[in-house]
């Protein structure tokens, strides 16, 4: 496995791969590397000969006021797993080699980028869709891996491929989960020990929203209600949003009927948190 920061020599890695007629998967992340992310990196192996991982933590997608300098960096312990897991190479850039000057230049998708996370989080969007713009320029991958956990930043990527006719497939794999139902997140870790119990709750909660559309519910208030209760239950979770909402368009629904994304964040202790379910009610 071979390991740069410079946009020069990822470049010449992947061109030599491409030449070989080798299929390019790439995983953009943050690091902190989890089972979630793995499963990325086997499903990107799984699909293509060649597999690029990232790590880069994006100051652009990060407010005022958010994670950006606390966010966790452990750089051998993600090395030694992108090494056991068949990565060929990793791109880890400084945040001067990727925005070496003021960056004037911002791709930005509109719309459903307003709901549900890019309502708590302004800006966030603009700048994870720029980063990325930015990896499949350096990277030129044939396919990138998101993840489902995340599942409007899934959506809005999607989106901005196809809308800017970006030549590359996006592969979405599904939300890797603790035993107890946790969705595997990075900033699980800012949890206590008392929190971490306690934070299954939020999957428990979407879980009690499926089984209510899928016998029958038609009203996303009376969900919502049902699910807000159900993580009322711990008192020191602020609920951000509880949406119901179209899985293409991320505004509410005003009745349930096909495929509705419900999608929860909370602020928990230190943590923020996030998680969704999709569900097929199974009516027109
Ligand atoms: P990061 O939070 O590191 O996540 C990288 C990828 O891993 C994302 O596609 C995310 O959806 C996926 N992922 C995280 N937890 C997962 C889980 N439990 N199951 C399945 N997939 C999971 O998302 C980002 O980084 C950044 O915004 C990025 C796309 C890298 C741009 O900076």
């Amino acid at each position: 496995m071979r390991v740069t920061g410079t946009i020069d020599e990822i470049r010449q890695w992947t061109a030599q791969a491409r030449a070989a007629g080798k299929r390019i998967g790439l995983v953009p992340t943050m690091g902190a590397l989890h089972v979630g992310h793995i499963s990325l990196i086997e499903a990107a192996a799984a699909q293509c000969d060649f597999v690029v991982v990232s790590l880069f933590v994006n100051p652009a997608q990060f407010g005022p006021g958010e994670d950006f300098g606390n966010y966790p960096r452990p750089f051998e312990r993600d090395l030694a797993i992108c090494g056991q897991h068949g990565v060929d190479v990793v791109f880890t850039p400084d945040p001067l080699e990727m925005y070496p000057r003021e960056n004037l230049t911002w791709v930005h998708v509109e719309g459903i980028t307003k709901n549900l996370c890019g309502r708590s989080r302004p800006g966030h969007f603009r700048g994870v869709t720029t980063v990325c713009t930015k990896l499949f320029n350096i990277v030129w991958p044939d396919a990138a891996f998101f993840g489902q956990k995340d599942a409007q930043q899934a959506i809005v990527i999607r989106r901005m491929v196809a809308d800017l006719n970006m030549p590359l497939e996006i592969v979405v794999c599904p939300t890797v989960r603790e035993g107890d139902g946790l969705a595997v997140s990075s900033r699980n870790q800012y949890l206590s020990e008392q929190q971490r119990s306690e934070a299954p709750v939020v999957y428990e909660a979407l879980q009690e929203g499926r089984r209510m559309i899928e016998s029958g519910a038609t009203d996303p208030g009376q969900v919502r209600a049902r699910i807000e209760a159900v993580i009322g239950r711990v008192p020191a979770m602020q609920i951000e949003y509880v949406s119901l909402v179209d899985p293409e368009t991320l505004e509410n629904v005003e009745r349930i009927a096909g495929t509705v994304l419900i999608a929860v964040a909370v602020r928990f202790g230190l943590a923020r948190l996030i998680d969704n379910v999709m569900v097929d009610s199974g009516r027109p």
